[in-house]
């Protein structure tokens, strides 16, 4: 079944912007509810730990949602879904830095030697340190005219999102003392769209790794 539906969907250039002002404003305004509710203190008995879990759950939520973007572009009949991936993205980013903000001006009140010491020595925050890094190349790297500069190596770089969800899913499932039935959805989920994805694997084989996949 190629389309979910039969008659395609276009967006005008100011549909465009509607959704794209949508997306700010939820994205930024959550930010701001969860601000509001931390002056009000409202974030429950250890607010730092319920800001880490925040920002962390909405970064990962983000990511798996401006993946999901390319498979269901593809199956509905609206493929201008495409234009909101990036955005997405970027915003996927800003959680995650927000996230490790909270982690090192919060948790570990900015003294520098013990933050070496965490982003170093311990393995599940070395994992989410390498996901975050790759996130920022491929914030930084988003712009049209980077794009057009890097040809064909652009889409290689970018593929490097799927290390950097396994990566995230890997440091969530870790940082857990007790409990695994919410990472295992998340897990689901990203299995579930890498292999919506076939025609990525299909390239990766082919370009990356030098054999033809059927
Ligand atoms: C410098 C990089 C990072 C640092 C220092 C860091 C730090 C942490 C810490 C300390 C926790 C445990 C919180 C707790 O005790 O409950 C945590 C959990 C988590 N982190 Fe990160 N993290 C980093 C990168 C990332 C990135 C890039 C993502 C997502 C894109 C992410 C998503 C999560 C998630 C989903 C959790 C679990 C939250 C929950 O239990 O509800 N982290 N992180």
């Amino acid at each position: 079944m190629k389309t979910l539906f039969a008659k395609p969907v276009r967006l005008t250039p100011i549909h465009r912007y509607a959704v794209k002002c949508v997306i700010h404003c939820f994205a930024l305004g959550y930010v701001g509810w969860v601000f509001y509710r931390g002056v009000n203190d409202a974030l429950g008995a250890d607010p730092v730990e319920a800001l880490l879990n925040t920002s962390g759950i909405t970064a990962l939520n983000l990511l798996l949602v401006s993946l999901a973007i390319s498979p269901l572009a593809q199956r509905l009949p609206c493929g201008d879904l495409i234009k909101f991936r990036r955005l997405i993205g970027i915003y996927a980013f800003f959680y995650a830095i927000l996230h490790m903000l909270t982690y090192i001006s919060f948790e570990l009140q900015l003294q520098w030697s013990l933050i070496v010491e965490e982003l170093t020595k311990r393995p599940y925050i070395i994992v989410g340190v390498i996901a975050l890094n790759i996130l920022l190349a491929l914030t930084v790297t988003s712009p049209m005219s980077i794009r057009r500069k890097m040809g064909k190596n652009w889409q290689r770089l970018h593929y490097l999102v799927y290390p950097a969800l396994f990566l995230t899913l890997l440091h969530y499932t870790w940082s857990l003392k007790t409990g695994w039935q919410d990472p295992v959805f998340y897990w689901l989920g990203a299995i579930l769209i890498f292999i919506s994805r076939k025609a990525v694997l299909t390239r990766l084989n082919v370009k990356s790794f030098g054999f033809k996949g059927k």
